[in-house]
Formats: structure tokens, C-alpha cells, sequence
């Protein structure tokens, strides 16, 4: 999950029609109150149906990323918190049109600007192989100035011989499987359609196929999972020779079938301590292998350029529920795929909410990525806005270097593994019910008047 579009595995609360969406925690609500202010100075967040034009907000952008949401799986799991729903090849026909339309109507406005990221994920965009995927991404790349390779997710299921022919004919140079665990209980528990047997002989498979890239997304904090499982895994994943692991832990989000049922643990004090230690674990086996941290959940092979969803701070995002931050505007298309289809159909713009973003916040959520990557530079931040790092956030970060959960030589700032993993349980305060609140009203309601954070 690599979760920036994403980020995979975000988090977020949220209200709409005066309907509540899950139950905020008081004290987490507060203490996410006096970040906001500290870090800020704003208030609640306001998300609105206000459609902005988009011509000035490209104007000052040099590059930029490029997102594709394929919406569509041959299953619904009970966890899984991205938009997306059942495979039926002629709505996906359809969809082909509409992003090819979408693409259209931005590739006048973008015009020479270079694109130096392209992610394609979901949904499984492998459901789309032999199904319109070429379509599309030859529509990107005539109507983009594509300077880029191509990262993919993709299923277990769908890595035939045969289909990673396919896909590296595509020019998928990166691909992602989403593998989740090795033993076969804990598979069946998450309702995979696969054994751990089949989930190893496709990493193999994949491994062969020569991608610059393999990573394989593992989930753990499982109910019931014991440390040594966690071990296993993880040892196991180094020796099939995985060039990266994106490692996370079992998130419920509320309006997901799990969240309903409340099987997963994501926000006691205990889920997190044990969580803690299942990643050191981990850390434990990737480093003694010759891996290295590339963000709060995965580990890269040295060497090996490495599997991420956006590699540039200002990205558009394609299809149902894309995402698209540019500079001082966020904005979300609608997460509906047949409204996504009409509203293309008809010629205008698929999107449902947009935030605009006051320059303190663009600073936040700069510095909420660059944890999620546990490393920046500062001269990176003076570059993008033309002050001091150490000016807007120094007095916040030498305390956390005082305690050992960062280190800052003056040019660059490094978290240490403690400083990742606890800096990010204080990001996730935002961004799980954040998250969880903005998915759940867009994924019922396509249109929504407006989303308060
Ligand atoms: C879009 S899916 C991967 C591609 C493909 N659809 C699949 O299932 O194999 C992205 C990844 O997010 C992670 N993920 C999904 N739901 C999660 C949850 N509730 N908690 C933690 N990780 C989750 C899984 O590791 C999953 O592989
Ligand atoms: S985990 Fe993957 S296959 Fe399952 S519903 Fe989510 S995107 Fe689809």
C-alpha cells in the first residue's frame, strides 16, 4: 500500500449531512486539535464540491507525478480499504473511454511539462491486462510528456507466465504483488484466493520475469499471529529474493467489512506495542540482509531503485477516486466508477471534492511525507518554499533529536527506526480517521456537498 496516493496505509474522522462517521476518541481528537493549531495555526479541514480551474494551478508547477486508479478486482476483500469493485470486462470498456478522455482534457493544460513518475494502481490493474491497460497507457504516453518508468500493482493470481510476458511488454518496468502472508491459515483468514505454495511460486515467477523491481506487500499484526510467523515471513521473502518489502500492518478501517466486525486491533495501546515489536522483528531480519529503510513500511534491496507510489511532491491522479495535489489545491475525482463514466461522457471534469491548501499546511503535509520517508533534506524544503527548514519546524524537531528519535547533521534529517515507527503512530492520529472519514463518505455518496475533517 505503498498507502502516498496514496499513501496506502493512511489514516484519518469525519462528518457529512451532520451524519457521524465513526467515533472520534476524545483525546485523540484533542491532541490532533493542538497539532493542527501548533503546526498550522487552522482549524478543521473543509473539503468542498467547488470545482476549481485548473489553468493557473499548473501554471508554476515544473514536473509533476502521475496516478491511475484501476478500480476494479476479481474479489472483494473484507479489509481493504481502497476504492474499487467487481471486475465486469464491459465496464471496464467503458472505463478505458473515460480515462482516455480524462487524459484529454489535462494533456492541453500540463502541455510540455515533464512527468517523471507514473503509478498504476487500485483495484488490481491487472484485472485490465488484456483488457484495455495498453489502451490507456498508450493514450499517456502520446498525451503526456512521459520522462519516466512505469511502477504497477498487481495479484498473485494474475502472474502467469504468460501475463508477466504481458505485462513487461506494457513496459512495466516495477511491479508490485500484494502477497500479505506465507501461511495458509492466515491467507484463508483474509479470505485470499491462493496457498502460500502458489503465493511463493508467483514471486518466483515474477522474480524470473526480470523487473527492475519486485515488491511484494506483506500485512501483519494478523488476529492470532504469533511472532515467530512474523519471523517466518519475513525471512522467507529475503530468500525468494524480493528486491523490496512493503510490510504493514493490519489496518481496520471502519467502513470496511472488517471494521465492521471489529476482528482487527488498530488502535488499542497493546495493537500498538505488539505492532512494535512484530516490525522490529522485521527490521531485524531486512537489515541483517543487506536491505535498507526506504519509508515508515518497506525496505529496499541496495541498489534497486526503489517501488514507490509517487516519487514527486505534486502528482495527478487519473480515474475513480484519483487523487491530485498541486501545490496549493488537493482534490479527489468522484469515487463512483459509473458517475466517473457519465460525468467524462459528458465532457466535464470527474471532480468531488477539493481542499485548497494555505501555505502552513502545504508545509505540513511536506513534512508529513518526508517522515513517511524518514529522511529529507532541508535544503529540499527551502527549494519549495523559499524559507528556512530550520526557521518553520527546527524548534519542534531538536527535542526529537534529544531523545534519539532523529538525527539532523545541519543539511540532512534522518529518523532512527524508534523515530520512524512513534513519529508515524502520531501521523497516523490524522491520517486513520481522516482517511477513514473521506473514504467512507465518498465511497457512499459520489457527489458529497463537503467533508470536515
Ligand atoms: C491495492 S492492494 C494490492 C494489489 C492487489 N489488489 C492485491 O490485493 O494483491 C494494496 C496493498 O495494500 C495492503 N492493504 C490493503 N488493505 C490493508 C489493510 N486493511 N491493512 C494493511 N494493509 C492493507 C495490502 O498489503 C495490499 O497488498
Ligand atoms: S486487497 Fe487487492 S484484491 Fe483485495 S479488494 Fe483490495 S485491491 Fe482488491
Amino acid at each position: 500500500m505503498g498507502m502516498r496516493r496514496r499513501c496506502p496505509i493512511l489514516s484519518c474522522e469525519t462528518h457529512i449531512g451532520g451524519r457521524a462517521e465513526m467515533p472520534v476518541k476524545p483525546l485523540h481528537g484533542f491532541i490532533r486539535g493542538i497539532l493542527r493549531r501548533l503546526l498550522t495555526g487552522e482549524g478543521r479541514i473543509v473539503l468542498t464540491s467547488r470545482v476549481p480551474s485548473l489553468e493557473d494551478r499548473l501554471g508554476g508547477i515544473e514536473e509533476l507525478g502521475l496516478y491511475l486508479h484501476i478500480p476494479f478486482c476479481r474479489q472483494i476483500c473484507s479489509y481493504c480499504p481502497y476504492n474499487k469493485e467487481l471486475y465486469h470486462p464491459e465496464v471496464a470498456r467503458e472505463y478505458v473511454r473515460a480515462v482516455r478522455r480524462e487524459i484529454d482534457l489535462y494533456s492541453s493544460l500540463v502541455g510540455q511539462k515533464p512527468v517523471t513518475s507514473f503509478y498504476i494502481g487500485g483495484g488490481t490493474p491487472t484485472t485490465m491486462l488484456n483488457n484495455g491497460l495498453r489502451e490507456i497507457l498508450d493514450h499517456v504516453f502520446r498525451g503526456f510528456n512521459m520522462q519516466c518508468e512505469i511502477h504497477m500493482e498487481s495479484h498473485p493470481n494474475d502472474l502467469s507466465k504468460e501475463n508477466l510476458d504481458a505485462i513487461k511488454c506494457l513496459g512495466v518496468q516495477h511491479l508490485s504483488m500484494g502477497v500479505e502472508a506465507l501461511q495458509d491459515r492466515h491467507l484463508r483468514m483474509l479470505g485470499r484466493p491462493y496457498t502460500a505454495r502458489q503465493a511463493r511460486e508467483a514471486v518466483g515467477r515474477a522474480k524470473e520475469a526480470g523487473f527492475k523491481c519486485v515488491n511484494v506487500d506483506m500485512i501483519f499484526a494478523l488476529p492470532d499471529q504469533t511472532l515467530s510467523e512474523v519471523e517466518q515471513t519475513g525471512r522467507e521473502l529475503v530468500e525468494l529474493g524480493v528486491d523490496q518489502v512493503a510490510a504493514y500492518p493490519l489496518f481496520a478501517f471502519p467502513y470496511t467489512q472488517m471494521g465492521r466486525d471489529g476482528q482487527a486491533d488498530t488502535h488499542s495501546k497493546s495493537g500498538v506495542i505488539r505492532r512494535r515489536k512484530m516490525m522490529r522483528i522485521l527490521e531485524e531480519i531486512f537489515y541483517a540482509a543487506g536491505y535498507e529503510r526506504t519509508s515508515v513500511w518497506a525496505f529496499t534491496r541496495p541498489g534497486v531503485p526503489k517501488y514507490c507510489s509517487v516519487a514527486v511532491p505534486l502528482y495527478l491522479g487519473l480515474g475513480a477516486s484519483g487523487g491530485s495535489y498541486l501545490k496549493d489545491i488537493f482534490y479527489l475525482n468522484t469515487f463512483n466508477v459509473n458517475e466517473y463514466i457519465n460525468s467524462l461522457e459528458q465532457g466535464r471534469m470527474p471532480i468531488a471534492l477539493t481542499l485548497e491548501l494555505s501555505e502552513p499546511r502545504q508545509m505540513a503535509g511536506w513534512l508529513y511525507w518526508r517522515i513517511y520517508e524518514t529522511r529529507f533534506r532541508k535544503r529540499d524544503f527551502q527549494k519549495r518554499f523559499g524559507r528556512g527548514f530550520d526557521s518553520v519546524f527546527g524548534k519542534y524537531l531538536r527535542p526529537l533529536s534529544w531523545v534519539g528519535l532523529l538525527r539532523d547533521d545541519g543539511e540532512e534529517v534522518v529518523l532512527s527506526d524508534e523515530g520512524t515507527y512513534w513519529l508515524h503512530v502520531l501521523e497516523d492520529l490524522f491520517s486513520i480517521d481522516y482517511v477513514g472519514k473521506l473514504w467512507g463518505v465518498s465511497q457512499r455518496d459520489p457527489w458529497p456537498e463537503k467533508v470536515v475533517l
